[in-house]
């Protein structure tokens, strides 16, 4: 390679941390969340080629009365729900190519540290208050309601089934305790008031320095125009307590209250960062944290939670002698054909499901191509295959495809000798500089915008020259050559460009090329003389019938279609049923568990042992119903940490679930022990 266009980087290498919003460790990723990781992966990338030093760090959100009620529903312990979980998130954005240099929790001994240490700094400033709360109150189940768990009617228009704060029929907003006849949505008990002590960050008196650091420059201008009003209405104190039962960090200095999950959760940025550096030879927390840090702090975050990262967070960093961040880049929701995500409609797509039908690389390109601002991004489902297909394929591939075959075959994979520039290829090197102003401001839609506009204008020259017309005549082999290798280098630099956003097809264009890895700064050395690899097909087309597929695979089915057809599991192999041990089982004991609302304790003898199984079949059997009974049980499956003790195995039962569950019996004359086959 010989530098041709000599180009020369004068921006000084930058030091930058970067986070996205943390998940909700109670549900799978889906195509909203998506939006917001493949923008933050796409910027990582870009800077890293840029020859920045960039960190990214995330970590799932595993605090709050969501996950332990779902861990509760799933009669498991809300650890093993969020390590579940955890697991199946990390493996969602590897296979989107979005790699965080650590994907950490915000349960962890990290975050406890840094949450008590924020705490225990703002409370020695005297920013802590307390103060008596009413609030309503769940008898049954022991446990103060938020107001989305309390339903009654609207007080105002009186339609039923409202939540505690707003009514979606008739848009009133309203506290909790103005509902009509208000049930707890846990228990279905009628909540009491109670009155509690909260811990409140006085968020009040950061109003100057909240007014001034929203016009900072570390927001985008229509994020801190909103801001401007809410800081114009004047600013609460934030409750950060929630009382007992609640899956979190107990405050230190008050027992039986914890923190509300919204206080650690950004502090799991620190934590998932801190917890990097123990394991990172030559990272050090305080280089990007210490108060006066000249390295770079970036949040990507959605616009519905601006008032936590905007407000709540830079306050308590301050307060607490932290740094506040560089900036937070705000975007907006995923919508598709321009209505809200919907599960009925099949628009509630999760990140496995799309997997399963579709190339990542389709959906990071349609999100780059369209991404403005805070604006919602919209997915048209039509739009989203013609768009891939007309760009990707249609323009960016085809270039390759078009010149490789003769470069190949004619020429034995030689780029011509002489630098053949034009002045297409100069503008193409040239148009980089603005391409990367609009991937840092994140104005990806504007930089892919330019990006095809080159990929146009490349495939108007390989037009104007025609290779395919030229080979038919001797003594036009240079000039095949030429145009042909031209074509080439005006690939390579579309492929540099669409990097951060394809990083799959740009190893593999990177292999075709022959090339060390693309950068920013080694675009302008062309291809002279240089021997390229056979062209293999770097993507291949979306058939509309994938994204039917796919939407088909993401529809809620009404209750009778869901019960899954027999021939929609998928097959295994022999070996695969073989290793399960499966036994005749006899019911010694069968047992209430207290707390329980699906489970029944069992006692199981196998000949050999007796084991104890914790079986979902409480609302169909009673105890009584079923001890003495002969069951068959899977022996083999590993003991399962529950929420109620040690599952030691599984027995077999047939049935959609609550009441119609049967329990699989075997005939008397079978002996406890005995192998099923
Ligand atoms: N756990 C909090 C964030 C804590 S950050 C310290 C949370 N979790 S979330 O799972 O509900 O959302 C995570 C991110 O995904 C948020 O930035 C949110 O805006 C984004 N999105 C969730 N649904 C979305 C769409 N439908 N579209 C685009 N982004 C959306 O909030
Ligand atoms: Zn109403």
């Amino acid at each position: 390679m010989q530098p041709y266009f000599p180009f020369m980087n004068t921006e000084a290498k930058r030091n930058m941390l970067v986070t996205s919003a943390l998940p909700n460790a109670n549900g799978a990723i889906h195509l909203g969340h998506l939006l917001e990781h493949i923008q933050t992966d796409i910027w990582v990338r870009f800077q890293r080629m840029r020859g920045h030093d960039c960190i990214s760090v995330c970590a799932d959100d595993t605090h709050g009365t969501a996950i332990m009620l779902k861990a509760d529903e799933q009669e498991i312990t809300p650890e093993e729900l969020i390590k579940t979980i955890n697991r199946e998130h990390q493996e969602d954005f590897q296979d989107f190519h979005i790699n965080y240099d650590n994907y950490y929790t915000t349960h962890s001994d990290e975050n406890r540290f840094f949450a008590e240490q924020i705490y225990n700094r703002c409370r020695d400033a005297g920013m802590i208050a307390v103060r008596a709360v009413k609030q309503l109150f769940d008898p049954e189940r022991n446990l103060f309601l938020a107001d989305r768990y309390i339903i009654g009617a609207c007080p105002k228009c009186k339609t039923e089934g409202q939540y505690g704060d707003n009514c979606e029929a008739c848009g009133a907003t309203y506290d909790a305790t103005d509902l009509i006849d208000p049930k707890s949505a846990i228990s279905g008990a009628e909540p009491i008031e109670k009155e509690s002590d909260h811990y409140f960050f006085t968020l009040s008196k950061f109003q100057d320095f909240l007014s001034e650091w929203t016009r900072s420059g570390t927001l985008q201008e229509q994020v801190a125009n909103k801001l401007a009003e809410w800081l114009k209405a004047g600013l609460k104190d934030w409750d950060i307590s929630r009382d007992a039962p609640y899956f979190g960090f107990e405050i230190p200095d008050a027992p039986g209250k914890y923190f509300y999950v919204w206080l650690d959760a950004p502090i799991g940025y620190m934590a998932s960062l801190k917890n990097l550096c123990d394991w990172t030879e030559g990272l050090e927390f305080d280089d990007y944290w210490k108060k006066d840090s000249q390295r770079e702090v970036h949040h990507f975050i959605g616009k519905d939670i601006v008032n936590f990262h905007a407000l709540f967070w830079p306050a308590m960093l301050r307060c607490a002698e932290y740094r506040t961040p560089t900036a937070v880049h705000v975007h907006g929701f995923t919508t598709f054909d321009g209505l809200k995500m919907s599960k009925s409609r099949g628009t509630f797509i999760n990140a496995r499901t799309y997997l399963q039908h579709l190339n990542p690389e389709y959906l990071r390109y349609y999100y780059a191509a369209k991404l403005k601002g805070v604006d919602d991004l919209d997915v048209n489902l039509t739009d989203f295959p013609q768009r891939v297909n007309s760009d990707l394929v249609g323009k960016v591939v085809n270039i390759a495809s078009r010149c490789a075959g003769f470069i190949n075959k004619g020429f034995a994979g030689l780029l011509a000798d002489v630098p053949t520039s034009t002045d297409l290829i100069g503008d193409m090197v040239a148009a980089g500089d603005s391409i990367a102003d609009f991937y840092e401001q994140c104005e990806y839609s504007k930089a892919i915008r330019t990006i095809m506009n080159l990929a146009d204008r490349a495939n108007q020259y390989i037009d104007e020259y025609k290779p395919w017309i030229l080979v038919r005549e001797q003594g036009n082999e240079k000039e095949v050559q030429e145009v042909c290798s031209n074509g080439i280098n005006m690939f390579r630099l579309l492929i540099t460009y669409l990097k951060p956003v394809l990083p799959n097809m740009a190893t593999e264009s990177e292999k075709f090329l022959n090339v060390e890895s693309l950068t920013w700064d080694n675009r302008s050395a062309l291809l002279v003389g240089h021997r390229i690899n056979k062209f293999k097909p770097l993507m291949t087309r979306i058939e509309t019938s994938q994204v039917d597929a796919m939407i088909e695979a993401s529809r809620e089915k009404p209750e009778a279609a869901a019960a899954d057809p027999v021939n929609e599991v998928a097959e295994i192999e022999y070996d695969d049923f073989a290793k399960v041990d499966l036994r005749v089982a006899r019911i010694v004991k069968a047992e209430l568990v207290e707390g329980a609302d699906r489970l029944l304790k069992l006692t199981l003898d196998i000949g050999s042992e007796t084991r104890s199984v914790f079986a979902g079949i409480k609302a169909a059997y009673a105890p009584k119903d079923i001890e003495g009974k002969l069951t068959v049980m899977v022996a083999n499956l590993k003991a399962r940490q529950m929420k109620f003790g040690v599952s030691e195995g599984m027995v077999l039962a047939a049935g959609p679930g609550g009441k119609e569950i049967w329990l699989l019996q075997a005939d008397e004359g079978a002996e406890p022990g005995m192998k099923v086959t």
